[in-house]
Order: structure tokens, then C-alpha cells, then sequence
């Protein structure tokens, strides 16, 4: 979704901004556009089409003079991607510039009376009546100004905002949209994402909803809505520039698919302390946990998924009902709530707009929320009552994996830990799953050095137009990822199955030589995959499975097979993803599409 930048300094502002909008790009937009302020002026550049379209009209930013500005991508929501619908959007008299992330739901009302007061629109944008606004509130006083908008406006916003009256800084504000504070050494930025800030600083400062701040090359002043001056407190961030680099990878989804043993050691090391699980600050008691009479698991996408595997693996080793749920699903269909209830949401991001609602609501009505988030400081990890992070490190492509990967080890580790809560594994049982853990980032290493005999099949088979995947129990939830990532990276239908589901309805679509992918890892039930493979088989399926080292059935009904090492069942998911993600690399690879950034999609959905 949109990504703004803004920036305050020593240096010319252009540059900067367009630097801070390419670390944006992976967010998905479709047009991109700085204002730059200087001397009392504010020159606006804006184009639809990628970032290099703004780059030549700029010349890389040289013919735009200045040291304050803001930036921003657009992925459209009001208004086709154009040039005049690109921000940043001018108010009428030209002196307020405006940057905006976000879905102003009030526009209409709010255009209407700005109408009125002969205001005249040129987009067909939410975002231009904020501009038009900021003119109309605006009596000398900025500050005054921007809280007032915070009473006006309705839905969500991360806003930049540059007057032509107040010369070497700028304004930023939000509220359910992300906006962070970078905090330099005689530079101050905002940015959607850390990824933008890191090459000035990795000091930041996460923006509350409804604070206000103001930046100047030296100062950055936040104000709450009652214009009180509010304490600027630091977070180091510990990443650093190359962090969010490519490093000699063509791709950012390669690249993190390759990073994903280091991940899964940095998500497991810390919470393996002395032969136990250590949960960080989560604290559950085994009497909390005997209180807990519902689970629900409720996130998005690939988190989604992640939490099918936890609805399987936490009944599993609990006994208590976990429901999972899609997020936009969850929040309108009135679920049974209490405070006996542990909701668990799951998200890379933390800003996953139906996933905030989602908790928000599970919140309200007493839920106990926990929560799986990469992002540091994000609107999840802070509103949720307890959180544990993936450890990750930024992920950049769309298509995430190595996000995916870290959020199942936390579900993993806390079904061990609630395991061992409520007595229902035994020291020796859990010690085999402790060493099994460890061992995990190892074995990933060798299912991934595969990796080759994966990119030979996919060059084979990447001219298919439609793709199944079936699986059953974990190997289902993990079908469920596997058709994910090929559709949305490579634009070839498919869809997963449960195994024995297959046979009610869509066994009709099995003729001569569609590719069936069997995942058959699940070792108590892999007897019962192994007949739903002969059965599309003998309807003429290619059939490409994905099985233990050593499973010479599956050798025996398949066409090709792709093998992963064995783990104990629970565990097994980890591993079985990784020819799934490579597969749908490596076709997308062959079929030329935009990996990191494929069609319509964006990293971080915060519109509902
Ligand atoms: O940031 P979140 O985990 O909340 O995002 C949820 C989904 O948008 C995300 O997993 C999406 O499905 C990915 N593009 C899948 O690769």
C-alpha cells in the first residue's frame, strides 16, 4: 500500500526522498511523487508508472532545490493511477502540500462543504480534501491546524504535511496507518517503514495515533491533541542498511528464502533456555491456561495459514478448541467472545488493517490477545496484551517466506510451552522436540540445497494454467501456503485441497496431465494421501509430491519427487514449505514476472 517519506536537513531533500521511496517500493504502488519546499515555495514533482518515471523527470532529484519535502507511492484506491491522482496533493492557493497513506471514509461529506466554500477538486482523490483542509483551517498555526484535522477526519491516515508559510520543517501525524520517526544527527525523517530511515539513522521513534510532529533539520517536537509537548522516546532499531538490501541476489524473495535456517535459529535460540521454552514476557500459568476456554487464531494470507497449522498443532497439545479465522471474516461475524477467551493474532507487518479491527474487537469483548508480529513497534505489537516477535529481519518481497517460516516456530514453541503447562507431553517427549528444534535451521539448510532439481521441474512444468495442491491435516495447511505463493508470484490458477475433499466435487477439473502437487509429509495420515494420489493419478494427474527422505511409496505413485528431511510430525511444516516456495520462485523466474512486486498486490494491506 501507499509509502510516504519525509525528511528535514543538511542535504538536498530530493534525493533523499526518492532513496527512502525506493526502500518503499516493495509496499506495491503505482505512481510516486515528491514536494519539495524551498524558500517559501513549494515545487511539487508527481508521475504515474514506476519510481524511475519520477526519477528521469527529476533527474534524479537534481532540478527539485530544497531541504525539506516529502515523498510518497500510491497504490490507488480513489482514483485510477494517473498523474493527477498521484500525491502529493496541493491545496488551492499552492502554499500546503500533502502526503497520505490511509482511506479517509468521511471525503464525500468532507468535499461537499469544501465545495461549498469554493474549493475546487482536480482529482478524483480522498486525499485532496486533507490539502484543502489544511488551507481552510490554517490561521497562522500549523500545530492547530493538524489537531484540528484529527477532529475532522474519519478513517485512517499517516499524513506529511509542508506549508509554504513555515520554511525548514514539516508536519506528520497518523492514526491506524504506520508512520516512524527517524531520529538523525542534524536530519529528522518519517517514513512508513524502517527500511526508508536506515542509511540516516537506526534511532526511532513509533508515532501514536493522533500525536502530531514536527520536524526541522535539528528538532523533532511531538504534541498530543491537547497541544502538550510529549517525551521523544528512542527505539535502536538493530538492523542495518544491507539488511534491507538485495546482497547479490537477483531477488528479495530468493534472498529471504535463503536466509530462512538463520531466521528460524534467531526465532528458536533465545527461547530455548536450559532444556526449557522461555516465552519472553508472556507469562501463562498452567491455571491461566485450564481457564482458557477457547482459542481463536485470526490473521490474514499467509498468516492465515500459519494459523491453520496452529488450530492443528495447539488442540493437538492442549485439548482446547482453537477456532481460526480470516481476519475480515472474524471481525463482522459477531464471534463468541469472553474472558476465557485467548485470541491469537498473527502478522508480519503488524499493521494488517482487518487484523487490527479483528483485535480490536476480540479486545473489547475481554479477550486475552497475544501476538505474532515481525515488525517492531508496530500498531499490533503494541495494542495486543502480549507479544511475541519473529525475529525475522525485514522482509521485502510481497510473497513472504522467511516471515512465514518464523511466525510457525512461535506457533510451534507455544504449543510445546502449553504442552508442558498442562502436563500433556512428558520430559522425554518434550526433550525430543527441544532437539528436534534445534536441528531444524540444519535441515532447512539441506532441504534448500535441493534447490537446483526444483528450478530443472519448474522449467518443465511453468506452462500449466492451473495447478492443485493436496495434502492432509499439517500437510493441508501447508497446501494451503504452497498455492498461495505460486498464484500470487506467478499468476497460474491453483488451488489446495484437502485430500480426501477432492473427490466431492473437483476431482472433475483432473484430466490428461494437470500437475497435482501431493504433499505427503504427515506421517500419521501419509497412508491415506498416498490413495488420494492414486486416485487423481489414475484420472491422468501429473503428480509431483513432495515426501520424507526415504519414502520409496510415494516414489512408486509419483512422477516426480521432491523429498525433505524428517522431523517429528508437528514440526514438519517447516520444512515441507520450502520446495513449495522454491517451485513457485523458480516458475515465476521462468515465466519473467515481477517477483518482489508482483501485479495488484501490496506488502502491507492497511485499507480495509
Ligand atoms: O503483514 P501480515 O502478515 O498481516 O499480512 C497478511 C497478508 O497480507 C500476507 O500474508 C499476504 O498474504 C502475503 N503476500 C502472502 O505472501
Amino acid at each position: 500500500m501507499c509509502g510516504i517519506v519525509g525528511y528535514a536537513g543538511g542535504k538536498e531533500a530530493a534525493p533523499v526522498l526518492l532513496k527512502g521511496l525506493e526502500k518503499l517500493e516493495y509496499r506495491g504502488y503505482d505512481s510516486a511523487g515528491i514536494a519539495v519546499l524551498n524558500d517559501g515555495k513549494i515545487e511539487i514533482a508527481k508521475a504515474a508508472g514506476k519510481l524511475q518515471v519520477l526519477r528521469d523527470l527529476t533527474h534524479e532529484g537534481q532540478t527539485v532545490a530544497g531541504l525539506v519535502g516529502i515523498g510518497h507511492t500510491r497504490w490507488a484506491t480513489h482514483g485510477e493511477p494517473s498523474d493527477v491522482n498521484s500525491h502529493p496533493h496541493i491545496s488551492k492557493s499552492g502554499r500546503f502540500a500533502v502526503v497520505h497513506n490511509g482511506i479517509i471514509e468521511n471525503y464525500q461529506q468532507l468535499k461537499a462543504m469544501l465545495q461549498k466554500k469554493g474549493f475546487t477538486f482536480l482529482s478524483q482523490t480522498d486525499t485532496e480534501v486533507i490539502a484543502h483542509l489544511v488551507e481552510f483551517f490554517y490561521q497562522g498555526d500549523m500545530l492547530d491546524t493538524m489537531i484540528r484535522l484529527t477532529n475532522e477526519l474519519e478513517g485512517s491516515y499517516a499524513l506529511g504535511i509542508i506549508s509554504a508559510d513555515e520554511d525548514g520543517k514539516f508536519y506528520a501525524m497518523r492514526k491506524d496507518s504506520p508512520l516512524v520517526v527517524g531520529l538523525g544527527e542534524g536530519e529528522n525523517l518519517v517514513a512508513s517503514d524502517v527500511p526508508s530511515l536506515l542509511a540516516h539513522t537506526q534511532e526511532v521513534y513509533y508515532l501514536n495515533d493522533r500525536e502530531v510532529v514536527v520536524l526541522s533539520a535539528d528538532k523533532v517536537e511531538i504534541f498530543d491533541t491537547n497541544r502538550e509537548r510529549l517525551e521523544v522516546t528512542a527505539t535502536h532499531i538493530d538492523w542495518d542498511v544491507t539488511a534491507a538490501e538485495k546482497g547479490g541476489y537477483e531477488h528479495f524473495m530468493f534472498k529471504e528464502i535463503m536466509e530462512q535456517p538463520q531466521s528460524l535459529q534467531k526465532t528458536i535460540s533465545p527461547r530455548l533456555q536450559d532444556g526449557r521454552i522461555v516465552l519472553d514476557d508472556f507469562h501463562i500459568t498452567a491455571d491461566m491456561l485450564r481457564n482458557v476456554s477457547k482459542i481463536y487464531i485470526v490473521a490474514c494470507g499467509s498468516s492465515y495459514h500459519v494459523g491453520v497449522v496452529g488450530k492443528y498443532i495447539l488442540e493437538q497439545s492442549t485439548r482446547i478448541p482453537v477456532e481460526v479465522d480470516i481476519a475480515s471474516e472474524f471481525r463482522y461475524r459477531d464471534p463468541i467472545i469472553d474472558e476465557r477467551t485467548l485470541m491469537i493474532v498473527i502478522s508480519q507487518s503488524g499493521e494488517t488493517a482487518d487484523t487490527i479491527a479483528a483485535m480490536r474487537e476480540g479486545k473489547k469483548q475481554g479477550a486475552r490477545v497475544l501476538a505474532i508480529v515481525n515488525v517492531l513497534g508496530s500498531t499490533i505489537a503494541r495494542e495486543a496484551d502480549d507479544v511475541l516477535y519473529t525475529w525475522a529481519g525485514p522482509e521485502i518481497a510481497v510473497a513472504t517466506t522467511k516471515a512465514y517460516s518464523t511466525q510457525l516456530i512461535v506457533v510451534d514453541l507455544l504449543a510445546l510451552k502449553f504442552a508442558e503447562l498442562l502436563g500433556r507431553m512428558d520430559e522425554a517427549e518434550l526433550a525430543e522436540y527441544y532437539r528436534a528444534l534445534q536441528a531444524l535451521p540444519q535441515q532447512l539448510e539441506q532441504t534448500l540445497a535441493d534447490k537446483e532439481k526444483i528450478q530443472y521441474w519448474a522449467s518443465q512444468l511453468y506452462n500449466k494454467h492451473s495447478i492443485f495442491f493436496i495434502g492432509r491435516n499439517l500437510d493441508y495447511a501447508v497446501a494451503l501456503e504452497g498455492s498461495l505463493k505460486l498464484k500470487e508470484i506467478s499468476y497460474i490458477h491453483s488451488e489446495a485441497y484437502a485430500g480426501g475433499e477432492l473427490k466431492h466435487g473437483t476431482i472433475s477439473l483432473i484430466e490428461d496431465g494437470t500437475l497435482v502437487f501431493t504433499l505427503a509429509t504427515y506421517q500419521p495420515l501419509v497412508e491415506k494421501i498416498r490413495s488420494n494420489a492414486e486416485e487423481v493419478r489414475a484420472r491422468g494427474a501429473y503428480l509431483v509430491s513432495v515426501a520424507v527422505e526415504g519414502d520409496e511409496q510415494m516414489q512408486e505413485v509419483s512422477d516426480v519427487v521432491f523429498t525433505v528431511p524428517r522431523t517429528l510430525p508437528l514440526l514438519q511444516p517447516s520444512l515441507t514449505v520450502i520446495p513449495l516456495q522454491l517451485f513457485a520462485y523458480y516458475v515465476a523466474s521462468q515465466k519473467g514476472c515481477s517477483i518482489d512486486q508482483p501485479k495488484n498486490l501490496a506488502k502491507s494491506v492497511t485499507v480495509e
